[in-house]
């Protein structure tokens, strides 16, 4: 329950909000601190406020949660105006986080002192698909300048307190009681007339020249989409020519518009969707955690050293283990030269790139994983070799440790036969490059314990992934979608869609990279090693032609200069005649008819296919949630979380009645890889969603 409690240290009132587990600003404390100003301002034995928060947070914002509800008096805005127009110095304590809504409190109070371990400070509104609604767009610019706000507003971005204050959002950093330090900063401005920030105007000739249409011209591929970054700018605008109540109007009619667009509505389902991904059915917080303090690699390629980059990243000591010294070498000098970039692009500095690499142990001695707690598995997919690591891994790996195979297609139940100890294998299916992707897919086998799949989706929150749980299958969630995917991409382009065509369409609609571009950057021998493997039959051997010729004339993508397109030294992508008489040929001599197909039908055949594959996935309890889907998607696969995710899309965009109808009609055309799944067909018969089917699930 919200609370507001004050306490009187001498004249000053401090008045402490208490709202778990994030302070967040919600009807019951926005009552509550609306009556603790009221009755400090009535009393005359207070000369002086501090305004601070309880635990970690100073205030997390706005309750998301009641978003979709008509909002309640007394509103943020109104609130946050009424305490910068105390006639009492009023100074915000800023103990932690202060984020959206939170930090516009600590705004609207005449002065900020911030805790040295404050890191958190922010709008993040942008992520939500919304901007700044309770003055930020006004008052942020009118403390730290036009063009740094326009920067944090526009792209979300924390800063902590020292940053704070170098740009002039904070007036003290507190080494040790931030309270403490408020009431006495609060003590020396007793007497003087309140500095109002909403009060003061801009000064026009601060701003650099052509400052907003350089900023609007950049939204093009902005990870909110397109409506919440325009109106973030034009608010911002309206704050350098505007007094605050007019600047302010704006940005609440604004702020109004883009709470309704469906791309708001994306955003805040995939920021719950993605904190619901962490809730294991059946494994509450009494199961107790696996210590995990050091880590084990085997295999140090691409995702070997893509897995140990995001370990060390986070603190992690890690022992990586190849086969010979060559592969040893060339593992270590890819962590070594990323590290280095790390630090040339400012992400890094130089210690901490050097601390990292200390706590980096080669070896080619597989007796060195040892005292692992953790190891990762990331050798040649084969499953031969896998079965022979891990009965090897079983005799040296400490008693209790955490064992996982990377793998991206082979049975983990069939791995984890291989020791006595099934129950502590486990996937760790992480995404290349696996130190920049955000999704980690748990793989649950079917001995898996609790305990086990608890500690990892712990230790992905901890490297920084977004930890999701799947079963075991081919493909698990993701890829298994992903060939559907690619399935009806192959079969778009020998019915007439060009690669640019394709990845153009995609591209338009807001996916970070088309599919065949992927296949080019990816390399396109992984998938041709896969198709040679299964001696593909019928349709899907037609689909294999192309893709397998491309192979065959040497071009695997970009590391080989070729693949679906041509790339200059540039690496820009140019469109290659002689893949499209290519694919003419080949659809000629399966007397195919090719015909123009318009962007928005690539589009819809692409969503349905992973939408139809998510459900049949969702049916046979593969994926825990429908929202898993999306997570997985927004985080692995270039999705546009302003999109939300191809199930959402299926409920919200197209639903699910058209998209049945629409998949049938498809089936009748195009034959049995468009067979539909059986949830859909019930949940269409039903009036059902995937978003109800989820809710049954809590
Ligand atoms: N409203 C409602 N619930 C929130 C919330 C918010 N603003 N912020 C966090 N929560 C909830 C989470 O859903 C989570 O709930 P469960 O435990 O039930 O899953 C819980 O608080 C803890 O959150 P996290 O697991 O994310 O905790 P964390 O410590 O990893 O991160 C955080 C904390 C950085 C604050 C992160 O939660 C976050 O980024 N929150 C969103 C902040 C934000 O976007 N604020 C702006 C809101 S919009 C606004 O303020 C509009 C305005 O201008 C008026
Ligand atoms: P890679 O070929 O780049 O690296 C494999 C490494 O393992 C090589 O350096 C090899 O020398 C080493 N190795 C082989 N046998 C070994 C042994 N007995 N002990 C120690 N090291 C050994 O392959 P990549 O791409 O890194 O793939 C590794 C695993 O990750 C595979 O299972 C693959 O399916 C999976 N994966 C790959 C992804 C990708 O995009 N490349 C994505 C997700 C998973």
């Amino acid at each position: 329950m919200a609370t507001v409690e004050t306490q009187k240290q001498g004249d000053v009132a401090v008045i402490r909000m208490d709202n778990p587990p994030v302070n967040a600003l919600g009807h019951g404390l926005r009552v509550e601190l609306e009556k603790a100003f009221d009755a400090a301002d009535a009393d005359a034995g207070v000369k002086a406020i501090v305004l601070t928060g309880s635990g970690r947070f100073f205030s997390a914002g706005a309750d998301i949660t009641e978003f979709r509800a008509p909002m309640k008096e007394p509103f943020l805005p109104r609130l946050i105006d009424r305490i910068e127009a105390s006639n009492k110095p009023v100074v915000a304590a800023v103990n932690g986080t202060a984020l959206g809504g939170g930090l516009e409190l600590a705004l609207g109070c005449h002065y900020r002192v911030a805790a040295k371990d404050a890191r958190q400070l922010g709008l993040p509104e942008i992520k939500l698909g919304i901007l700044p609604g309770a003055g930020g767009t006004q008052r942020l610019p009118r403390a730290v300048g036009v063009e740094q706000a326009l920067q944090l507003i526009t792209t979300g971005a924390f800063i902590d307190a020292a940053k704070g204050a170098a740009v002039g959002l904070i007036d003290k950093v507190a080494d040790g009681d931030v309270v403490a330090a408020a009431v006495a900063f609060a003590k020396e401005q007793v007497g003087k007339p309140p500095r109002r920030i909403g009060e003061k105007m801009i000064d026009k000739a601060s701003i650099p020249a052509g400052l907003f249409e350089k900023a609007r011209a950049s939204i093009g591929r902005h990870p909110s989409g397109p409506v919440a970054p325009k109106a973030a700018i034009d608010a911002i605008e309206a704050a350098t020519v505007l007094p605050l109540a007019e600047g302010a109007a704006r940005e609440r009619q604004a702020f109004a518009e883009t709470s309704g667009s469906p791309y708001a509505r994306a955003l805040q389902y995939a920021f719950f969707a993605e904190r619901q991904a962490a809730n294991l059915p059946g494994i509450g917080p009494d199961v107790k955690l696996r210590d995990v303090k050091t880590v084990g690699i085997l295999g140090a390629g691409t995702m070997g050293t893509g897995i140990g980059l995001a370990f060390l990243n986070a603190g992690f000591p890690l022992t990586i283990v190849e086969t010979t010294q060559e592969a040893l070498d060339k593992g270590v000098a890819r962590i070594k030269d990323t590290l280095d970039a790390n630090v040339k692009r400012g992400r890094a500095t130089e210690a901490q790139a050097k601390e990292r690499m200390a706590k980096l142990t080669p070896s080619l001695e597989l007796e060195e994983l040892s005292n692992s707690d953790l190891v990762i598995e990331a050798v040649f997919e084969n499953m031969a070799l896998k079965k022979e690591i891990f009965a090897k891994l079983d005799r040296i790996a400490k008693p209790g440790a955490i064992i996982a195979t990377n793998t991206s297609t082979l049975d983990v139940n069939a791995i984890a036969a291989e020791t006595k100890r099934p129950q502590d294998v486990v996937g760790l299916h992480f995404f290349s490059p696996a130190n920049i992707m955000r999704l980690l897919e748990i793989v649950r086998a079917e001995k898996t314990a609790p305990d086990v799949m608890a500690t990892s989706m712990a230790i992905a929150k901890k490297i920084g992934k977004v930890g999701v749980q799947a079963g075991v299958c081919d493909g698990f969630v993701g890829n298994r979608m992903l060939a559907a995917y690619g399935n009806e991409v192959q079969a778009m382009n020998l019915e007439g869609a060009m690669p640019q065509e394709i990845d153009g369409a995609l591209e338009a609609w807001g996916m970070a990279m088309g599919p065949l571009a992927v296949g080019d950057l990816a390399g396109l021998d992984v998938g041709y090693r896969v198709r040679k493997e299964r001696k593909l039959t019928g349709e899907a051997a037609q689909f294999a032609r192309v893709p397998d010729k491309i192979v065959e004339m040497g071009r695997l993508g970009q590391k080989t200069g070729a693949g679906y397109y041509k790339y200059g030294s540039d690496r820009k992508r140019q469109v290659d005649p002689e893949i499209e008489a290519l694919i003419r040929a080949e659809a000629e001599s399966l007397q195919i008819k090719q015909r123009p197909i318009p962007a928005d039908e690539i589009v819809e055949r692409c969503l349905l296919r992973l939408a139809n594959e998510g459900a049949k996935i969702l049916d046979e309890g593969i994926a825990l949630r429908a929202s898993d889907i999306d997570i997985m998607y927004l985080n692995g696969y270039g999705f546009p979380a302003w999109r939300g995710g191809p199930m959402w899309q299926v409920d919200n965009v197209i639903g699910m009645k058209a998209a049945a109808e629409k998949i049938k009609a498809y089936e009748a055309k195009y034959g049995a890889r468009w067979k539909i799944a059986p949830l859909i067909e019930r949940l269409a018969a039903e009036g059902g969603t995937f978003a109800a089917l989820d809710a049954k699930k809590k």
